[in-house]
This record gives C-alpha cells, sequence and structure tokens, in this order.
C-alpha cells in the first residue's frame, strides 16, 4: 500500500480499560470485555489489510488471575467464544494463531479449543496473531533461566555460551521477530509485565481511547505516529 511505506512487521497491544468503558456506560464489566473483543477482530482485520506480519494482544496477564473469580470466569467464557466464533475467520484469512503465557493455568476447555486452532492454522501464513494468555513477562524471563540453567548444569552447555541469542531462544516468542510498536489504550504509561525482553527497542504509543472504542482508524492512526518517530536503536 503505497500510502503505508514503513509498516511495523510487529505490532503489540496492551488491550485495557475495558471495564472503565462499561462503567461509563453503567453496565458490568463483562460488557466491557464482550465489546473489547470486537475490537480485537477488527484491529486484526486492519493489521491484515495494511501487511502487518505479527499482532500481538495481551489478553489476560499472570496478575489478572487475582481479579474476583466471576470476572476471571467471565473473560474465560468470551474467550471460548472468541475462538470458537474466530476459528473460520482465521481459516478464511489465512491466519496464523499462536499463543503465549502459562497456559496449563487455563481451564481445561479453553486450552482444548487453542491447541486445535493452533494445530489447524500452523501452515498459515498471511499474519500471526499472538495471544497473550495467562501471559507475564517475568514468568517468561525466569522459566528461560531455568531452562538455560538446566541445560548447563547437565553439561549440555557451557554458562560462557549464553548471549542475547540463545537466551531469546529460550523465550516463548522464539521465532518471533520483537514487536516495533507497543500501543496501550486507556491512556494508563505503563507496561504491566507484558513482553519485557522483547519491548526493548519498541516504538510506544499511548492512546487515551478505552480498548472497546479502538476500531480500526485508531490503528491506522497509531501506524501514521509509528511512521513519524525516528528509530535510533542507540546509534547516532
Ligand atoms: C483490559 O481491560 C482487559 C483485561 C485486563 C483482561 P480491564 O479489565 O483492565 O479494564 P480497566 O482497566 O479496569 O478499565
Ligand atoms: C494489563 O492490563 C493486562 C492486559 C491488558 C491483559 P491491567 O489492567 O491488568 O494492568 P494494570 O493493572 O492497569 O497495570
Ligand atoms: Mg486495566
Amino acid at each position: 500500500m503505497p500510502e503505508f511505506p514503513d509498516i511495523p512487521r510487529h505490532i503489540a497491544v496492551i488491550m485495557d480499560g475495558n471495564g472503565r468503558w462499561a462503567k461509563e456506560r453503567g453496565l458490568p464489566r463483562r460488557e466491557g470485555h464482550r465489546a473489547g473483543a470486537e475490537s480485537v477482530r477488527e484491529v486484526t482485520d486492519a493489521c491484515i489489510e495494511i501487511g502487518v506480519q505479527y499482532l500481538t494482544v495481551y489478553a489476560f496477564s499472570s496478575e489478572n488471575w487475582n481479579r474476583p473469580q466471576a470476572e476471571v470466569t467471565a473473560l474465560m467464557g468470551l474467550l471460548d467464544r472468541f475462538l470458537s466464533d474466530k476459528a473460520k475467520d482465521l481459516k478464511k484469512q489465512n491466519i496464523r494463531l499462536l499463543a503465549i503465557g502459562q497456559l496449563d493455568r487455563l481451564p481445561a476447555k479453553t486450552r482444548g479449543l487453542l491447541e486445535k486452532i493452533m494445530e489447524q492454522t500452523a501452515d498459515h501464513s498471511a499474519m500471526t496473531l499472538v495471544l497473550a494468555l495467562s501471559y507475564g513477562g517475568r514468568e517468561e524471563i525466569v522459566s528461560a533461566a531455568r531452562s538455560l540453567a538446566t541445560d548447563a548444569a547437565a553439561g549440555k552447555i557451557q554458562p560462557a555460551q549464553i548471549d542475547g541469542t540463545l537466551f531469546a531462544s529460550r523465550l516463548q516468542t522464539a521465532g518471533i521477530p520483537d514487536p516495533d510498536l507497543l500501543i496501550r489504550t486507556s491512556g494508563e504509561m505503563r507496561v504491566s509485565n507484558f513482553l519485557l525482553w522483547q519491548i526493548s527497542y519498541a516504538e510506544i504509543v499511548i492512546v487515551k481511547k478505552f480498548w472497546p472504542d479502538f476500531r480500526r482508524n485508531d490503528l491506522i492512526e497509531a501506524v501514521r505516529e509509528y511512521q513519524r518517530r525516528h528509530r535510533r536503536f542507540g546509534a547516532l
């Protein structure tokens, strides 16, 4: 697309503000999450439209397990519905689905659905949609460190061999390029344990709107903002 010469290869999104969106309308929080799922669909379509190769969405953090049980249950239910509804579109749109996070903490039904769709879409090539579920950046880094320590203790690797490349290969995002653009909605200026290693040089765009109000044009506007940035990677 000529008007988009410099499309981020990987966009990562902290989808925040569903609860406040609902509160503003006098609705229960789950209605905010329901509306937020619609934004995921629209933003996925917009990413395909402009040629983004990877879209990672933070749908549920390790810390979100600490929310009231009713909200966690509602979120898992919506996730199941999203996965069942979206399976056909992923096929039609040639999208590969991946998931990162402590997936063994998810309900068996959700994990089963996820695994089935990941298997069915494994060779899709138009775009990769990565769902961060029960995900925490610190947990991911600790687990990579543990796996390297285990190999070192078993004599499979030497500690001196451990460098950035080897470390990154033990993260769940191994094989996925680092995000170029990180978007957070609802105006919050924090990272909340998302992709701590991977966002080292991501351009950050904070949007005031709540996630359910973030749609195609907002994604395009965030990409335009990204295109106005001058990335330096520490050099001049
Ligand atoms: C984002 O919206 C969705 C999840 C974290 C699961 P929130 O639920 O955090 O909504 P706010 O931030 O309370 O408004
Ligand atoms: C970050 O949002 C997690 C997700 C978007 C899934 P939170 O609402 O959980 O983060 P905090 O509590 O504002 O830091
Ligand atoms: Mg929030």
